[in-house]
C-alpha cells in the first residue's frame, strides 16, 4: 500500500486550483442511468471513487468515454444488467446511489447491501423504506437488496433523519414516478442541489431546490439531447486546504471554488484569527504567520458546520492557542482520527461523541495510519505542522476523495512525497 512521507515546518503558500465535488459526481453520474440520450459531464474530479463508479456503470454495459479534460460521456442506452455487485460496492458504499435510477427507469436491481465502514453502521433503512412507500417491492438477501417495480408512485416522505444520498436516490427515483413526490425533511447539501438541476436539465420537475421540502413532478421519460453539465466545485477539498494553510500559518489562494457554499466554515476560520477574502469563484486566506485560536465545533446537516471538516479542524486546534471543544452528532464513530494524533503529541480528550483539544505549541512526526477519508487528510494536515516526518500508511483512502494531494500541497511549498508499495 502506498504512503506518504510530510516533513512538518513549512509555512504554505501559494495558489490552487479546486477540482469538482466528488460527492456531487458520484450521485450525478449515478442519474445519468435516468436519461435516454448520450449525457457529457465536466470538471469530474480525478478520484479513485469516479474511477469506482466508472467501473460500476461499464460493468451493467453502459458506455463511458473520458478525454483529458477530465469530461465523461455516457451513453445508458447500452445497459445490459442492472445490478451493483458486492465486490464493487464494498469499495465505495456510494454505490448504492444507482438503486434509484435503475428502479426509476428500468423497474428492477440487485444493488450489494453496503456495509458499514469505520465512521458508522451507515445503515439503508430511510432509502428502502422510502421506496417501499413508492411502490418497490424489495427484497434484501445474502447481502442484496432486489428490487422491483411496474412503476414508482409519487407519494409524500418525511424522512426520519437527514440523509444526504437518501434525498439523493429518492430524487432520482421520483423524477420518473408516476404523480407528484414531495420529500420532506430533505437534505440541503449543496451537492443534493447539484444533482438537482443536473436532474432538471434532462428534463425533470423538481422545486423546491435549496430547501428541505422538495417536490418532483414525475415524467414519462428523461430524454433531452446534447446536454453538458459542469460538476460544482469541492468545498470540503477547499475546506481541507484552508485548515492546512490555517495550520502552518500561511497564505493561499484557492481558485474555482464556491464560497457561498462554505459560509460555517469560513466562519470558524475567520474566529480561529484567519484573515479570509473573498470573490465569486475564490477564497484567500492569511494567517499573517499567526498561530490559530481553538475554536468550539458541532457538526450537523448543511448549512451547519459539515461532518466532513470535523477531523480536519480538530487537527487544527490540537496546535492552536487555548482549548477547543468539538462534537461530532451525524456520526457514531468518526474520532478514530484523535488516536493516531495523540501518538503525534496532541492533547486531546475523548468523551462520548465530543473530543476536548488543548491547543499545544507543537505535534512531533511519527508514522500514523488513515481509518477514513477525511481522517486520513486531517493526518496530513497535522504531518504539515509537526517537527520531524510524519509517515501515512493506508492512504488509498486518501486517493478516493483528494485529487493529486501531494501535488497539490507540494505546490503550496509542503515537503511532501509517496512512496510506493
Ligand atoms: C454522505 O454520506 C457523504 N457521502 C458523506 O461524505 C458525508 O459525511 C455524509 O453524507 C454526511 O454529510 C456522499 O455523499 C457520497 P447520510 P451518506 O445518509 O449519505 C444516518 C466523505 O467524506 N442514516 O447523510 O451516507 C447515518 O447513519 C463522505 O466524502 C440512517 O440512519 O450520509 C448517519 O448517521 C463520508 N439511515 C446520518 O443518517 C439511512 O437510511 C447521515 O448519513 C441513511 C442515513
Amino acid at each position: 500500500m502506498d504512503k506518504l512521507i510530510i516533513t512538518g515546518g513549512t509555512q504554505l503558500s501559494g495558489e490552487l486550483r479546486i477540482s469538482g465535488a466528488k460527492n456531487a459526481a458520484l450521485p450525478i453520474m449515478a442519474a445519468t442511468l435516468l436519461c435516454e440520450q448520450p449525457v457529457s459531464i465536466g470538471n469530474i474530479p480525478h478520484l479513485h471513487d469516479i474511477t469506482t463508479t466508472m467501473q460500476l456503470l461499464g460493468q451493467m454495459g453502459i458506455q463511458l468515454t473520458i478525454d483529458e479534460k477530465m469530461n465523461i460521456e455516457v451513453v445508458s442506452s447500452t445497459i445490459t444488467k442492472y445490478e451493483a455487485p458486492y465486490d464493487l460496492v464494498k469499495t465505495m458504499r456510494a454505490s448504492i446511489l444507482v438503486l434509484g435510477p435503475l428502479l426509476a427507469r428500468f423497474g428492477e436491481a440487485h444493488v450489494s447491501l453496503p456495509g458499514g465502514c469505520a465512521i458508522g453502521t451507515r445503515p439503508v433503512d430511510i432509502h428502502l423504506d422510502s421506496l417501499i412507500k413508492m411502490g418497490a417491492d424489495i427484497r434484501v438477501e445474502a447481502g442484496y437488496i432486489h428490487a422491483k417495480t411496474r412503476r414508482l408512485q409519487g407519494c409524500r416522505l418525511v424522512l426520519d433523519k437527514v440523509t444526504v444520498t437518501g434525498t439523493e436516490n429518492l430524487l432520482m427515483a421520483a423524477t420518473l414516478a408516476e404523480g407528484t413526490t414531495i420529500i420532506e425533511n430533505a437534505a440541503k447539501e449543496p451537492e443534493v442541489s447539484d444533482l438537482a438541476h443536473f436532474l432538471n436539465e434532462m428534463g425533470a420537475k423538481i422545486s423546491g431546490i435549496d430547501t428541505d421540502i422538495l417536490t418532483i413532478e414525475g415524467v414519462e421519460k428523461l430524454a433531452a439531447k446534447d446536454i453538458h453539465y459542469d460538476i460544482l466545485p469541492d468545498r470540503i477539498e477547499t475546506g481541507t486546504y484552508l485548515v492546512a494553510a490555517a495550520i502552518t500559518r500561511g497564505k493561499v489562494k484557492l481558485k474555482d471554488t464556491r464560497p457561498d457554499i462554505l459560509d460555517a466554515v469560513l466562519d470558524k476560520l475567520k474566529e480561529a484569527g484567519a484573515d479570509i477574502t473573498t470573490g465569486k469563484d475564490w477564497i484567500q486566506l492569511d494567517m499573517h504567520g499567526k498561530q490559530p485560536k481553538a475554536v468550539n465545533i458541532r457538526t450537523a446537516p448543511y448549512p451547519a458546520f459539515p461532518t466532513d471538516m470535523q477531523a480536519q479542524f480538530t487537527a487544527m486546534n490540537s496546535v492552536a492557542e487555548g482549548v477547543g471543544i468539538i462534537t461530532e452528532t451525524v456520526f457514531e464513530n468518526r474520532f478514530m482520527h484523535v488516536q493516531e494524533m495523540q501518538r503525534m503529541g496532541a492533547d486531546i480528550q475523548l468523551e462520548s461523541n465530543t473530543a476536548i483539544c488543548k491547543g499545544s505549541e507543537g505535534l512531533t512526526g511519527a508514522p500514523v495510519m488513515a481509518t477514513d477519508l477525511r481522517a486520513s487528510a486531517s493526518l496530513v494536515l497535522a504531518g504539515l505542522v509537526a517537527t520531524g516526518d510524519t509517515l501515512v500508511d493506508r492512504i488509498y483512502h486518501i486517493d478516493r476523495g483528494y485529487d493529486h494531494i501531494e501535488e497539490k500541497l507540494a505546490q503550496l511549498g509542503a515537503t511532501i512525497r509517496r512512496i510506493p508499495k
